[in-house]
């Protein structure tokens, strides 16, 4: 009787360690389905960095958190930029992934972000996915201080006299930068906390606040009793007053808070603005929140 070889000893160990560890990867995906990913959108000058403290308090709940910059932002070539081709840039390059994985998805947008963000979303609805016969898809809209436009206002045309406020500062390469950031975004935020934002800003194509929005998600019957809406009371750069005019115009349902914060509610307020996403993300997959507030 001949033995096997040393080689094809290995080779029985090797695809019998592989096939109990693809049984483990399996079982542990398994158990890992449960949540949404949050897609998180930022708003003009930010970036992800910013939004760090409310990521690791969302990820803490058990929710996944993606977030690029937009190419809006620190761009190379600003003039070339437009609100269009940022929404482009969510859609295939951060939802699409999730939705490709089978992943259920909750947009979560800041500021500006909520314009490109909208649009980016349209027609990726969880309900359109199952019609169309594929898993995944966005299960509700969560806006913080954000952009809620129709189709071909940009940020400039909803302006009062369609004029820019008056720190925002304009270079001739078509780049925006911020007068006194600290207080138009970050007057309630602790330091140096507050220090280490203003260094993260970045400039923000002047195109992009000023191109058309498309069609947007916000307003699909789909998102009924599926957008939230954070709406920040000491707002000094998108005032509580715009932000409660976006609500009357959009002519649909929101769940809204009314919370005394500055436009910077996941720097000054993290833990807040956290459990109140995740009670919100809980009315969307039907599975109660039950963490309370720790901080
Ligand atoms: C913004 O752009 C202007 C003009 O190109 C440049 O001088 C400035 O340093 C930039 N600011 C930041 C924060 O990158």
């Amino acid at each position: 009787m001949r033995f096997p070889s040393v080689s094809s000893t290995y080779l029985i160990l090797a695809v019998c360690l592989l096939s109990w560890s693809s049984l483990v990867l399996s079982a542990s995906a398994r158990l890992k389905v449960g949540k949404p990913t949050i897609v998180l959108v930022p708003g003009a000058w930010h970036s992800p960095i910013h939004y760090k403290l409310l990521t690791k308090q969302l990820e803490s709940y058990g929710y996944p958190v993606v977030s690029e910059r937009n190419p809006s932002c620190n761009s190379a070539n600003p003039t070339a930029e437009s609100a269009a081709k940022d929404a482009a840039f969510i859609r295939s390059n951060v939802i699409m992934p999730q939705i490709n994985a089978g992943k259920e998805v909750i947009l979560a947008m800041h500021s500006y972000g909520g314009l490109p963000g909208a649009a980016a979303g349209k027609g990726l609805s969880k309900k359109e996915m199952t019609a169309a016969g594929r898993p995944g898809g966005i299960i509700g809209l969560i806006f913080i201080c954000a952009l809620v436009v129709k189709e071909g206002d940009s940020l400039l045309s909803i302006l009062p006299g369609q004029v820019f406020d008056k720190w925002v500062v304009p270079y001739a390469n078509g780049q925006l930068f911020v007068d006194n950031p600290k207080q138009v975004f970050y007057d309630d935020v602790p330091s140096p906390r507050d220090q280490l934002a203003v260094a993260a800003l970045r400039n923000q194509s002047r195109a992009s606040l000023s191109t058309p929005s498309g069609p947007p998600a916000w307003s699909d019957a789909v998102y009924d009793d599926r957008r939230a809406y954070f709406r920040t009371l000491n707002d000094r750069s998108l005032p509580a007053v715009a932000q409660q005019a976006f609500l009357d115009n959009s002519a649909v349902r929101w769940s809204i808070n009314n919370f005394p914060s500055s436009h910077s509610p996941f720097l000054s307020h993290p833990a807040e603005l956290a459990l109140w996403m995740a009670q919100e993300a809980g009315r969307f997959t039907g599975k109660r929140h039950r963490n309370r507030l720790v901080s």
